[in-house]
This record gives C-alpha cells, sequence and structure tokens, in this order.
C-alpha cells in the first residue's frame, strides 16, 4: 500500500471523536501535529494544512494533514494531502505554503532527504483540485544549488509563495556561511523555473539562529516580515529562550528587492506559540495562525491520543507600529448564552453568577482601580488555575500555567511589559477546552497557553490587592 493511502486509511480507522478534542481549533484527527502549512484560499473556501505524523503523538516522518473552512471557526476534515513517498522527500514533507492558480490549487513545501548521512532540503510543488494533489515531475523546483555558495543546503526549508503582478515569488528560511539564519527571496514566471533574487532580510548573529517559517506580506501600507529564529537567548521581556517568533514593521523596495526592517518584536507573550503562517482572505483581511505548542513541551496527558493545536485565526492589522491580533470575528456569529455585569467593584477574590466555563469568550475591562496586582484565574478549581496577572506599576502582565495540570513542564510563568500605559485595560480570553488565548487592548498583545486542565475546573476568578472597578461580558461559544 502507499505511503499516502497508508495514513488515510489509519486515520479514517483511528479518528478521534470531536468530544476528546478542542471544539473550533485545529486539532489533528489522530496523532500529532506541528506548523501550519498551506493556509490559503482556493474556490472560496479556506484551507489549511499541517505537519502532521498520524500514528503516534510524537513528531515522525512529516506528512501534510488537511482540513477546509468556510467560516474560519468550523473546520472540516480532509484526508492527508501529502506524504513523504519519492525519492526527493522519503525523510519529510516539511512546512511550505499554497497558492490559487489557473493549474489549480498548488502546494510548495520543502522535500527533505537524507542520503548518506547527508540531509537536504529542496523546495518541491503538488498540485490538486482542493482534496487530490499530484507531486509534479520536475520537483525539486528549488534546490540548495540554486543558493551562493556556502549557504546551507540542509538548512533552507519552509517556503512561503506569492504573488505580485505577473511574477510568484518565495522566501524562505536558510543560513548563510557563517550559520547565521537568513530569509532569501526567490522569483518565477510559470511555478517550475525559479530564479535566487537574494537575501530578503538576516539576523546579523543577533536574532537566533536558523529562520524558520517566513512570511512577507505588506499591511496598512507597511512591510511586515514574519519569521520563527531558532535558539534565541532570553532578553528583557521581549523574547523567551529557545525559538520564538517575532516580526518586523519596514519597507521594501520592489526594485531593488531589498527589505530595511525595524527591530523585532514577539508576536505572542504566552507560552505557546510558533511557526505562524498568514492568508488574504477574499474580504481582503490578512489573518494569522499559529501552531499553540513549543517544541520544549511537548508532553501529553496519560491517554490522550492527539497532540498538536494551531491558534484561533487571528485578524491582524498594523497600528501605532506594532502588529495588531484579534480573533476572526466570524466567531461572533457561535456567542451563546451572554452575561454581563458593569460597575463591579473586585476587592480581595470574586467569582459571579455565570462567568465560568472553558468553551468560553470572556471580557473584563478594567475602568478604574486603585492597585498593584490584579489577576484573573481561568480553568480553575480547589486544584487546577491558570493565572494572568496585571503588575499596575510594574506595568506588567504575567501568564502562569504552573497550576494547569501540565505533565512536564519547569518553567510554566512568562512576563511582559504591556504595549500601552494608560488606567484602562481590557483583558479578552477566549478558552476551548485545551488552551486561553487571552488579548490584550484590543489585540496589542496576545498571550496564548496549550492547558491540559481536567474539563471539571471551570470556574474564573478575579482577584484584586486593592480595589477595581470592572465591566464584564462573556458568551459560551457553540458549533
Ligand atoms: C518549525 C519546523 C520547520 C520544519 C518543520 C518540520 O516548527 O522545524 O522549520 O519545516 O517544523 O516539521
Amino acid at each position: 500500500m502507499d505511503l499516502l493511502e497508508k495514513a488515510r486509511r489509519y486515520e479514517e480507522e483511528n479518528r478521534i471523536s470531536v468530544k476528546e478534542r478542542p471544539v473550533f481549533h485545529v486539532t489533528p484527527t489522530v496523532g500529532w501535529m506541528n506548523d501550519p502549512n498551506g493556509f490559503s484560499v482556493y474556490q472560496g473556501k479556506v484551507h489549511l494544512f499541517y505537519q502532521y505524523y498520524p500514528y503516534d503523538t510524537k513528531w515522525g516522518p512529516m506528512h501534510w494533514g488537511h482540513q477546509v473552512t468556510g467560516d474560519m471557526v468550523h473546520w472540516q476534515e480532509c484526508k492527508a494531502a501529502l506524504a513523504p513517498d519519492k525519492e526527493y522527500d522519503k525523510d519529510g514533507c516539511f512546512s511550505g505554503s499554497a497558492i490559487e492558480t489557473a493549474k489549480g490549487h498548488v502546494l510548495l513545501y520543502t522535500g527533505v532527504a537524507i542520503d548518506k548521512g547527508q540531509e537536504r532540503q529542496n523546495q518541491c510543488i503538488a498540485i490538486g483540485d482542493g482534496s487530490e494533489y499530484r507531486k509534479t515531475a520536475d520537483n525539486p523546483v528549488v534546490t540548495g544549488e540554486m543558493l551562493p555558495e556556502g549557504f546551507s543546503r540542509r538548512d533552507f526549508r519552509d517556503p512561503k509563495i506569492w504573488k505580485d503582478g505577473d511574477c510568484y515569488y518565495l522566501v524562505a528560511g536558510s543560513r548563510d556561511e557563517h550559520g547565521n539564519g537568513q530569509v532569501v527571496l526567490f522569483s518565477s514566471m510559470d511555478l517550475y523555473n525559479w530564479k535566487y533574487e537574494g537575501v530578503l532580510a538576516h539576523s546579523g548573529g543577533e536574532i537566533g539562529s536558523m529562520w524558520e517559517c517566513p512570511d512577507f506580506f505588506s499591511l496598512d501600507g507597511t512591510d511586515v516580515l514574519i519569521c520563527s529564529p531558532q535558539d534565541m537567548k532570553a532578553k528583557g521581556f521581549e523574547f523567551h529562550n529557545g525559538n520564538n517568533a517575532v516580526y518586523f514593521l519596514g519597507s521594501y523596495d520592489k526594485e531593488r528587492k531589498i527589505f530595511t526592517k525595524g527591530k523585532p518584536v514577539s508576536l505572542d507573550y504566552g507560552l505557546d506559540f510558533y511557526a505562524p503562517q498568514t492568508t488574504c482572505l477574499p474580504d481582503g483581511r490578512r489573518v494569522l495562525i499559529a501552531w499553540m505548542q513549543s517544541w520544549d513541551n511537548p508532553f501529553i496527558p496519560e491517554g490522550q491520543k492527539w497532540k498538536g493545536m494551531m491558534t484561533l485565526p487571528r485578524e491582524l492589522a498594523v497600528k501605532n507600529g506594532r502588529l495588531i491580533q484579534t480573533p476572526v470575528r466570524e466567531l461572533e456569529r457561535y456567542w451563546k448564552n451572554k452575561v454581563s455585569y458593569r460597575n463591579e467593584q473586585i476587592e480581595g477574590e470574586r467569582q459571579f453568577e455565570g462567568i465560568s466555563g472553558r468553551i468560553v469568550d470572556f471580557t473584563v475591562e478594567i475602568l478604574s482601580g486603585s492597585f498593584q496586582e490584579f489577576s484573573v484565574d481561568v480553568a480553575a478549581n480547589q486544584e487546577y488555575f491558570t493565572r494572568f496577572t496585571i503588575f499596575k506599576d510594574k506595568g506588567i502582565i504575567e501568564a502562569d500555567r504552573t497550576y494547569s495540570g501540565v505533565a512536564r513542564d519547569i518553567a510554566c510563568i512568562r512576563r511582559a511589559r504591556i504595549a500601552s500605559s494608560g488606567e484602562r485595560l481590557k483583558l479578552r480570553f477566549v478558552m476551548d477546552r485545551n488552551s486561553v488565548e487571552l488579548f490584550v487592548n484590543d489585540g496589542e498583545m496576545a498571550l496564548s497557553a496549550a492547558i491540559d486542565t481536567p474539563l471539571e475546573a471551570q470556574e474564573i476568578r478575579l482577584a484584586c490587592d486593592g480595589s477595581a472597578v470592572v465591566n464584564m461580558e462573556k458568551y459560551d461559544i457553540g458549533l
């Protein structure tokens, strides 16, 4: 049996019930998932592929899993799209992207082949109709040999494609002759013949090592480069040790193909967020989705048959020199059972009738107050909680999942500087059984965390060491 058929049969026979998984976040139907891939619109539907190993809850030879949505919330499971079944990708179909063309839905991915201990990463295409994809006879279409002398042939992956006028472009992660991360640019008129155009952006030896999963687009008059640098060192409150996901705002000179970039900024200040990818919806919205996990926290509760999930798709905007992220507005269509409170005083700890749940959209807005610390516990009961704390005078927000039921994780706390100062503070929590995503001040910052908390922990508790006045609004999300 061929490898794709085998994977499809396996997922068909072992599909995990939706009751055991998050409701509106993409998870694998069985097995392991990492990076989002091929996030794109094809024939009016939004397609999402992902790094996928159906046979275990650990990373293995990479396949591409596949799901489709008509509204960004309700995802339909499709059959696995790619398996590592060719000589040039026998050790994995690594991350990549997709685009709608007159030829069909084109997937562009990294084919990994290890021969005599030497790993090669080359870029390959597969063309399909939205459900079946065929790898072309011309693969690989971009090889490491097309890069300048000295650039790594091994670390050359994760192509992101777009079209400008008649020309296709791709950016891919790469390493220069000194081992520094960078993003390289290629162009093509026909998808098969590609030309090396140069280095679009470079780490300067300062921003981690290999730059994985680049994405490049223009938004609100600004050019934006996203990438996921490996092995960064913690810096102030901005970055954590290890693999981070960052963005640079800047300006792109199309003629000279040079991107002048500003400083790197974290895309998310929580504990689980990596390898984001964006697409542009038919109505013009630029939407981002990321893997809501980290390579350093791959542990799962015993008995769970899937591992890895995506964040909620987030609408992007550039405002006041920052990338703003807000949950896709379609989520509001699924709001049920509104509960709201106005001008409530929080002194010490308080809970409110109807403010609880694990599949919810909950906003608390601090209107005024005199306090040092204000915290929100979610997914809480006697034993468990995941806590988000505002340290007002320090201007810091902290995410703490020490007591969320994590199986193994030494570091469970992350702190970040609150982007804007001001009295009012709005915290919107979107929760879906196994995760919490917090959006601060209408998307100025996002903090995401996977939580393995038993579902009986349903409470939401507010606490303040002084006194604060808040408004609250909570909806269940019902699909
Ligand atoms: C990022 C990454 C990519 C690679 C893929 C392999 O998380 O390491 O660079 O293509 O995962 O699964």
